[in-house]
């Protein structure tokens, strides 16, 4: 039976360029349209730039144009970029938008009616210079716990503690350098928590959520949901709240309902039934995809929102982890900072599609493109396997047979078990574990390869009187390859159609399948895809290394924390869940040698210690190993000691650096020395790498 599908992936930021982590998520979903297409069903799949908030304002205003104008340019840049690698939305709209407005609206008015707004006023961090409220990502200071200067007006980098800007010490504004002031304002708030027991219902029916989502939720459930911020004071680029002058809807109230005013976009064009996909008893399925660090809007406000304002709830939603470029966060300095266009213009857009759908599995890990592995994979691959089939067999048939296929097929079993597959493959596909659904094909595309080998059809051709058996052969052998196509088609849309023209046959669908070509011309075969040039993948690189840009003065705010998104603040910010090198490189660890140990009156746990780092520097250190160690046997050995953390003030006196050791807390220490199993034993002052 046909199903009725509605897609989305999220809205990217209508402030800057796609990149290749970008891409991740809109091939991935992409695969599954077309995928979904392909098996007959009735698919669309809807998009829009996101293109309110702060950054956006503050990113025109730095430009000295309107928004309009900028998200009307990048809105632009988007959609070529999205064409280019063939992303086939059938709407790509944007947040700021008639649709979106009224929908808004109209959302926020049924939640109010529905008592799940409320007013409360918040202290909020001002720059007086601006006449601006100050995101957190806005504002910079001192680590209040421990004091490490430089840090987020919500985190610190150094030692992880999170806090509220308001007590970061010496705070200043990323955008005048003057110190905020604290003010007053009211904000609109939504009450999660009135949709508490639905939430944890939803959850638990199942499919809703990847497992390894679910049990994040639960996580979140179990630390209490907190009302949400909605709204924002002026100056702010976005909706103004209904009845509530000066305050505009937060942007990420109105992004998601992005999705809903795409959609109806979509239905005004072509007089399709809003309501019918949208009303709570709804048949259509609907389906979200979305990168892992967004989904505390995704699973949790937005099904929330949907059921307060009477609307039906996600089918599913289906969250990717991030990419990393030769296993690092993608970054500027290196040139793995690769923007969609950028890559346009060196490589082929479907080499990515399919590099990307080899490493993409159901679950949220992150994904790495290897650049040499990606050249390899792609050569030997898609060149070398599956092009390379048709490029076998082709020849023959144009030269032999004017362009006649055979009317039989030479290897009926062969070409049952390729078909046979069929329904293998899909439900890889619609489990989005593309990365199996590739290596089950490539695993049909080296029996075909072997099937040719083994009939070897230049052979036939030299020698006279094989004719019809000649054509037998190319005949399967460009079935089997149009098989292998089929299967390809979600993932390499362009070779597809090429495909599809060189064979004078589809568009193809999976019925297509069960159904050979036989007895029919074809055209003369040209190359499908060439091989990549690794030169042309270094220059790529180098030319994205050139784009790297003086820092603004800002330092990158409107990047987030741990994500490899956004504008600036590439460097400093790793995926979710990892360190960045930076991160490492900042911590100053070298050997020490203890010179002197001996307890500290009062303390039962500490030791004093005076260690040497090298060049004379000597230093003082309080650390907590006394359970563990005597003083006199740690006199005399090498240690490694963390040598840039700020002095600590402790009751006993000051800890001027702090000594590595193993140990859960939970009994049981281990100083770590470095290795003196070696011919010399490091000297004090060696760095740790
Ligand atoms: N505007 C919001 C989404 C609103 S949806 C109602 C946003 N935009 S974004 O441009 O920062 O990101 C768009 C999507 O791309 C997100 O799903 C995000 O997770 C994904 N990715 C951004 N960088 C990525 C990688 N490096 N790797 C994989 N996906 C990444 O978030
Ligand atoms: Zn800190």
């Amino acid at each position: 039976m046909a199903r009725e599908i509605l897609v989305t992936s999220a809205l990217p930021y209508a402030n800057g360029p796609l990149h290749l982590g970008h891409l991740v998520e809109y091939v991935q979903t992409d695969v599954w349209v077309r995928f979904q297409r392909l098996r007959g069903h009735r698919c669309l799949y809807v998009c829009a730039d996101d293109a309110h908030g702060t950054p956006i304002m503050l990113r025109a205003r730095q430009e000295g144009i309107p928004p309009e104008a900028l998200i009307e340019r990048v809105g632009r840049e988007h959609r070529e970029d999205f064409a280019a690698f063939r992303i086939g939305f059938d709407q790509y709209h944007s947040t700021h938008s008639e649709e979106n407005r009224e929908l808004a609206e109209l959302i926020y008015r049924r939640l109010k009616a529905g008592g799940h707004i409320v007013e409360r006023v918040v202290r909020q961090a001002y720059d007086p210079e601006e006449g601006l409220f100050l995101p957190d990502r806005y504002i910079r200071g001192t680590c209040p716990r421990c004091g490490t200067p430089e840090q987020y007006g919500d985190s610190c980098e150094a030692c992880g503690a999170t806090y509220s800007a308001t007590e970061l010490k010496d705070p200043v504004s990323v955008l005048s350098g003057v110190r905020p002031v604290e003010r007053e304002s009211v904000h609109y708030f939504f009450r999660l928590r009135d949709f508490e027991p639905m939430l944890r219902r939803w959850v638990a029916e199942g499919g809703h959520l990847q497992p390894e989502v679910a049990r994040k939720l639960q996580e979140w459930f179990d630390q209490g949901l907190q009302d949400w911020d909605i709204s924002r004071d002026a100056p702010y680029f976005g909706f103004e709240i209904p009845d509530a002058p000066g305050k505009y809807f937060y942007v990420w109230l109105d992004a998601p309902i992005g999705y809903m005013a795409s959609f109806k976009a979509w239905c005004r064009r072509t007089g399709a039934d809003f309501d019918a996909f949208w009303r709570p008893d709804s048949q259509a399925e609907l389906y979200h995809f979305i990168g892992k660090d967004i989904v505390y809007f995704h699973a949790l406000f937005w099904p929330a929102m949907l059921e307060g304002a009477g609307f039906r709830k996600p089918t599913a939603i289906f969250a990717h982890g991030f990419l990393t470029v030769n296993g690092q966060k993608m970054s500027k300095s290196r040139g793995t900072f690769i923007t969609a266009r950028r890559y346009l213009e060196h490589l082929d857009p479907e080499a990515l599609r399919y590099y990307l759908a080899a490493k993409l599995g159901p679950g949220v890990e992150d994904l790495d493109l290897n650049l040499e592995d990606f050249v390899q994979r792609v050569n030997s691959d898609l060149v070398g396997k599956v092009v390379n089939i048709a490029a076998r067999c082709a020849g023959f048939i144009t030269r032999g047979f004017e362009g006649r296929l055979a009317e039989g097929l030479e290897a009926p079993a062969l070409q049952e078990a390729f078909v046979a597959e069929g329904e293998a493959i899909a439900r890889l596909y619609e489990g989005r574990a593309y990365g199996q659904a590739m290596r089950a094909i490539m695993a049909l595309a080296d029996r075909a390869n072997r099937y040719i080998d083994e009939a070897r059809p230049w052979v036939l051709a030299r020698e006279g009187g094989q004719e019809a058996r000649l054509q037998a052969v190319c005949t399967q052998g460009l079935n089997l390859f149009r098989l292998l196509m089929i299967y390809l088609k979600p993932v390499l849309p362009r070779i597809a159609e090429e495909a599809e023209a060189f064979l004078a046959d589809g568009p193809w669908t999976w019925e297509d399948l069960g159904r050979p070509l036989l007895g029919r011309a074809i055209r003369p075969y040209r190359p499908l895809m060439t091989r990549l040039d690794p030169a042309r993948v270094q220059a790529l690189v180098a030319a994205s290394r050139e784009d790297l840009a003086p820092r603004r003065a800002d330092g990158g705010a409107p990047g987030r924390p741990g994500r490899g998104g956004g504008q600036g603040g590439l460097e400093r910010e790793a995926p979710q869940g990892y360190a960045s090198l930076q991160d490492l490189e900042r911590l100053d660890l070298r050997v020490a040698r203890i010179l002197k140990a001996e307890p500290v009156e009062g303390a039962d746990r500490l030791l004093r210690l005076v260690v040497e780092l090298g060049r004379g520097d000597r230093r003082t250190v309080l650390a907590g190993i006394r359970g563990a160690y005597r003083p006199e046997e740690l006199v005399g050995r090498l240690t490694v000691v963390a040598a840039n953390l700020p002095p600590r003030k402790m009751r006993f006196g000051t800890s001027e650096a702090m000594v590595l050791a193993a140990g859960s807390g939970r009994g049981g220490l281990w100083l770590l020395t470095p290795d003196e199993h070696r011919p010399h034993a490091p000297e004090p002052g060696t760095p740790v790498r």
